[in-house]
């Protein structure tokens, strides 16, 4: 198949599984409520984002599609999107330099009025390097955990210039996406990438965060013994009860088979734990950046590194060990695998659709609103929830007035 075919098969695969997308998309094609806005993407480029930004299309925007990671685009999905007439700057597998040089000549080429990054990588350069480019974005939306704690800190030190809405705050995004998706998909790209089992062995989970609950979970659904390692005195907690072994990670670096960092940190597995690992042990990181894992102390205490598998690293130490190092410490579920299942992205990607939507009318209605983060309003939450159990085929109850009343009642 050439790259164009391919990467459409996956989209329309994608897409079938996309329920509440495409409710939207039938009102975006008579509405076209983006009509006359520029938009700049910056998110893994798979099938589902293909979906995405396609929707924003047939809103009426003008879309230019980048990546948000240097491994996980797919280069069939662009090419896809290429021939349906989207604006594609992204390759897989290219260097950091390279990655960035895509974001900056999306934003400079498009100009856009409204951003939707995942990571914040958009925003970062619209605040420094492009920051000229600023004012004429009237809001954003951002996917992650990560990038939300990048515009928090912006919003903090008062230097944040663009209104942005926090969809991975939303409810129907980190109860689904960051906890059943980041678990199913970092779960199934271990096994795929490995072919090896995961009943019986150790997994150490790092980050009890929504991400981490998912992955603790779903290895502990697969067989595995699983230990949790905290900061969080709450979050670590939370795992004792749930009924894993919580411990500090340099004693559970003894005993795991299989490492896996979610918290959004910078070096939290280093040279200590490093040290006293297993041979044969594994390193997978699922947060969003590869700072994760401590990969230049990894380098120095190894006398040779080699591909041994496609996305497996093998780092000889010099005291005989080897540590396996999974898809370079990037995001292991997007670098060796498809990200999240369509059904989850379904509602991210609602929220996302809805999230520049409401930007968008905003900006029609006159109103320019102040740069702040902003929630996800609650009435955009339930819609893509009502939409999503009508898609399935579930009724849920309603209150009674006299149930409501109850309610309001404080007495
Ligand atoms: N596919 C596209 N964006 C994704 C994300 N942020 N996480 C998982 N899968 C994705």
């Amino acid at each position: 198949m050439d790259l164009a075919t391919s990467g459409e098969k996956k989209i329309l695969w994608a897409k079938g599984h996309m329920p509440v997308l495409a409710h939207i998309e039938k009102r975006f094609a008579k509405d076209r409520p983006l009509e006359g806005h520029r938009i700049s993407m910056a998110l893994h480029l798979e099938a589902k984002t293909g979906v995405l930004a396609l929707l924003l299309q047939t809103g009426g925007a003008e879309v230019t599609v980048s990546g948000s990671n240097p491994l996980s685009t797919q280069d069939d999905v662009a090419e896809a999107l290429r021939q349906r007439g989207l604006r594609v700057l992204a390759k897989r597998g290219v260097s950091v330099e390279e990655y960035r040089g895509w974001l900056k000549e999306n934003l400079r080429t498009t100009r856009p009025t409204l951003i939707v990054d995942d990571g914040g990588d958009l925003l970062e350069l619209l605040h420094g390097e492009l920051a000229h480019l600023a004012d004429g974005v009237f809001g954003g939306a951002e996917e992650t955990t990560t990038g939300i704690t990048r515009i928090k800190a912006l919003e903090r030190q008062g230097h944040l210039r663009i209104p942005m809405m926090a969809v991975n705050d939303a409810r129907l995004k980190h109860l689904f996406d960051n906890r059943y998706g980041t678990g199913q998909s970092v779960m199934e790209a271990f096994m795929r990438v490995t072919n090896l089992i995961v009943a019986g062995k150790v997994v150490v989970v790092v980050g009890y965060g929504w991400c981490g609950k998912g992955v603790a979970e779903r290895a502990r659904g697969l067989g595995a013994r699983v230990v949790v390692t905290e900061v969080d005195p709450v979050k670590a907690l939370e795992a004792h009860m749930d009924g894993f072994s919580v411990m500090p990670l340099e004693e559970a670096a003894a005993i795991g088979d299989i490492f896996i960092t979610v918290t959004g940190g910078w070096h939290v597995i280093s040279h200590p734990h490093f040290k006293a690992m297993k041979d044969g042990a594994f390193l997978a990181n699922a947060g969003h950046f590869d700072v994760e894992i401590d990969i230049p102390a990894l380098e120095k205490e190894s006398e040779a590194v080699e591909e041994v598998r496609p996305h497996v690293r093998a780092y000889r130490q010099k005291d005989g060990r080897t540590l396996y190092l999974l898809a370079e410490g990037r995001l292991l579920n997007l670098a060796a695998g498809d990200g999240h299942p369509a059904e989850i992205m379904d509602l991210s990607f609602a929220l996302q659709a809805l999230a520049v939507e409401h930007w968008a009318r905003m900006a029609a209605s006159g109103k320019k609103p102040e740069p702040r983060l902003y929630p996800v309003p609650d009435e955009l939450d339930y819609w893509v929830a009502r939409m999503k159990l009508e898609s399935l085929g579930i009724a849920i109850d309603r209150l009674t007035d006299e149930q409501e009343a109850y309610f309001a009642r404080w007495r």
